[in-house]
């Protein structure tokens, strides 16, 4: 206990409440020595007893010149743009110095993710955006939202509760989720015994939501953007035109996938090369987690391909082939292995949907040759989408969730994105608590824990696509209710998830989907996640258009009380049914200063660690001190009810493991989670950005406008 180090100006009386804290670990000296960051003299925190600050350490004067913490984000004068990918940063950066703003930054970065990062940037999946810009919205002029202003009067314009004005300017959120189908129905992926049949959710044509990335795209490009588009998406097509070099992450990416992409032709003439020779190895396509790693790819050379296709004889038809091929006889295959560093990844039909999109808008995806070979391809394999399901696709403007968190005004995406639960997770923690046990302490992993749990106990029961339930639930973020549930955490005890709620049988979880994000010099701000579900989604790519499709669907409940991949016990709410979308994690997020200005921009992949990953990106950023590349980098852990265990990357000590185990913890080692890339407004506005990607993935990138 008496090594428990609390800050001298910390009053006691706060210290008093979390005396089981780290023996071992001092709340760590954050602070951020780039004199242009915004100042690091005290956080505010929404106390009952208003008026505490906990003040973050000023660095120790140094000699030697060194940093203040060990990781440094990017800086820019001007704009910043994060992304998963290098090339795709680049992009948008020029697009921002081209006097795009935000949003046309935000845009050309995901049309070429879908060009250079083909396991999670995409066409064929769908997303969420949120974005603020300064000043009134451009969106009035253009249609998008209805409503002119009171004449004589200030303030937001009447008529469109879709925006939400936020100090000096307007946020909006862009729901581009994907659909089901007008044919799917409940029991989809239901087994006559009842199971789940896991290759059907995940691997098949029926896996497939109605794409909606083109259209939400599009809608904010059209809406807020400054550009015309087809500046905006010259960038990914020239990519697409050119072809990309194969680097090693996507190398090793591809070759993971290698039995996924050689079970569909057109991805198998896409991504995959023949490896000379016989294969002496196999696995089986559609048993995600069962892959082999790379390097046992590689050694092992290859895996078989599919049949020859019976049309053409070939064993690697062009892109343009749309012959369905059913997995056939394996013994007189020819080996194939992924594209290797060096080889260059050519998409010439990719290359031509997006430019039918760049010339006809929505009409050059959702209609004519590019809809058609969809649904062509939907309706030789057995999937659902029919034309009238692209034609009667619509991604929606919704209004952002706004909440508040130490003191800082946050928005983030309402369901059927993961905004709600993010903000009910943030409301379950006392910053001044956290502030107090410190970053990576036991006692700040447990309170963390267990407001995960509960947080994801209302998720699993509660929420879906309001957009067709009956009553969405509304109090989930009533005061009085987090206080309630804050409350019921016993500082001292796990409790265990049975506890909480009833137990279902567990499963694995799983990787891949992309976020972005990016600041204009102006402090416009877009959090843009995007996904196919699955690493190269259900693997199938279209024939003669060259994109992935998603697999969605396996984000629906396919029998409540059973896990989808990422473990997710789901309710009735979240059940299949047509023209719904499927519940998400995904949970693009914007900070505000305490005045409103604008601050952070942040989110991230990880399935149903993406939730969590951006709370502790926050929390690390908003009241422990990190710097936002510290925030990034700090190691994370995962909660979520079920399975009944703590997730724990590598990067915390022994004895805080243990510490946790006495609390009653199962622990369970994790890889790591999620890419945050993320980025931050320097005050005052006009002073420039930095950028944090994370570490965790290879290919990530922040460029400076
Ligand atoms: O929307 C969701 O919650 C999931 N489809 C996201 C999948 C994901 O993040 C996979 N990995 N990184």
């Amino acid at each position: 206990m008496s090594r428990l180090l609390v800050s001298p100006l910390v009053p006691l009386r706060l210290a008093g409440v979390l005396l089981i804290a780290t023996p071992l670990h001092a709340a760590p000296t954050y602070a951020d020595p780039r004199p242009t960051a915004p100042p690091q003299t005290a956080v505010t925190l929404p106390m009952a007893d208003a008026g505490w600050t906990v003040p973050t350490p000023a660095p120790a004067p140094n000699d030697l010149q060194e940093a203040g913490q060990r990781f440094q984000p990017r800086w820019s004068a001007r704009g910043m743009v994060a992304s998963q990918e290098g090339r795709a940063s680049a992009v948008g950066a020029a697009i921002l110095r081209q006097g795009g703003n935000a949003v046309d930054g935000a845009v050309a970065t995901a049309f070429a993710l879908a060009v250079t990062l083909p396991q999670a940037g995409n066409l064929g999946g769908g997303g969420f955006l949120l974005l603020w810009l300064p000043g009134e919205s451009p969106a009035l002029g253009r249609g998008c939202v209805g409503g002119a202003r009171p004449v004589g009067r200030a303030g937001p314009p009447s008529g469109d509760s879709r925006e939400l004005r936020l100090g000096t300017g307007t946020a909006v959120a862009v729901n581009f989720r994907e659909t089901a189908p007008a044919a799917a129905w409940t029991d989809l992926f239901l087994r006559a015994d009842g199971s789940v049949d896991r290759q059907r959710a995940t691997r098949s044509l029926a896996s497939t939501a109605v794409p909606g990335s083109v259209a939400g795209l599009l809608l904010a490009q059209r809406c807020y953007g400054r550009l015309p588009l087809q500046v905006v998406m010259a960038p990914a097509i020239a990519l697409a035109e050119r072809g990309v070099p194969v680097d090693r992450e996507l190398a090793d990416s591809l070759a993971a996938a290698l039995p996924l992409l050689a079970a569909d032709p057109t991805s198998r003439a896409l991504y995959l090369r023949p490896a000379g020779g016989i294969a002496r190895s196999f696995a089986t396509p559609g048993a995600p987690g069962r892959f082999p790693r790379p390097a046992s790819v590689a050694a092992a050379g290859a895996v078989h391909a599919p049949a020859p296709s019976a049309a053409t004889g070939v064993p690697f038809p062009q892109q343009s082939a749309a012959t369905p091929e059913p997995l056939g006889p394996r013994a007189a295959l020819p080996a194939l292995r992924a594209l290797q560093p060096g080889e260059i990844l050519h998409q010439p039909a990719l290359a031509a949907t997006l430019r039918r999109i760049a010339r006809q808008g929505e009409a050059g995806f959702y209609r004519g040759p590019v809809a058609a070979a969809l649904v062509n391809l939907m309706r030789q394999r057995g999937g659902l989408i029919r034309s009238s399901d692209l034609s009667a696709y619509r991604a929606e403007l919704v209004r952002p969730l706004a909440g508040r968190f130490a003191n800082h005004p946050l928005l983030s995406m309402p369901p059927p994105g993961g905004g709600l639960t993010l903000l009910q997770l943030l409301g379950l923690l006392d910053p001044a608590d956290l502030a107090v046990s410190g970053a990576g302490s036991a006692a700040s992993l447990h309170r963390l824990t267990e407001a995960m749990n509960l947080a994801y106990r209302d998720r699993n029961t509660w929420l879906g696509d309001p957009a067709s339930m009956a009553s969405p639930p509304s109090d989930l973020l009533d005061p009085t209710y987090l206080d309630q549930l804050r409350q019921s955490i016993d500082p001292r005890r796990h409790r265990p998830a049975a506890a909480i709620a009833a137990p279902p049988p567990p499963r694995r979880e799983s990787v891949n989907t992309t976020h972005l994000s990016v600041a204009d010099r102006h402090g416009g701000l877009v959090a843009l996640t995007t996904t196919l579900n699955f690493a190269y989604g259900n693997g199938v790519t279209v024939p003669g258009a060259g994109f992935l499709l998603n697999n969605e669907m396996d984000d629906f409940t396919a029998a409540p009380g059973l896990p989808n991949s990422f473990g997710l016990v789901q309710g009735e709410a979240n059940a299949i049914k047509p023209g719904r979308r499927p519940l998400s994690s995904m949970a693009p997020t914007l900070v505000f200063r305490p005045d409103g200005t604008p601050w952070l921009v942040t989110g991230s992949p990880g399935g149903s660690r993406i939730i969590t990953t951006v709370a502790q990106v926050l929390l690390q950023r908003m009241v422990w001190g990190a710097n936002l590349a510290t925030a990034v980098a700090a190691p994370r852990i995962h909660s979520q009810l079920w399975p009944d265990r703590l997730s724990l990357e590598e990067g915390f000590s022994p004895d805080t493991r243990s510490l946790l185990e006495g609390m009653g913890h199962r622990l369970h080692p994790s890889a790591a989670m999620g890419a945050a890339n993320s980025v931050e407004v320097l005050a005052p506005l006009g002073s420039g950005s930095l950028g944090a990607v994370d570490p965790r993935r290879g290919r990530t990138h922040a460029v400076g406008e």
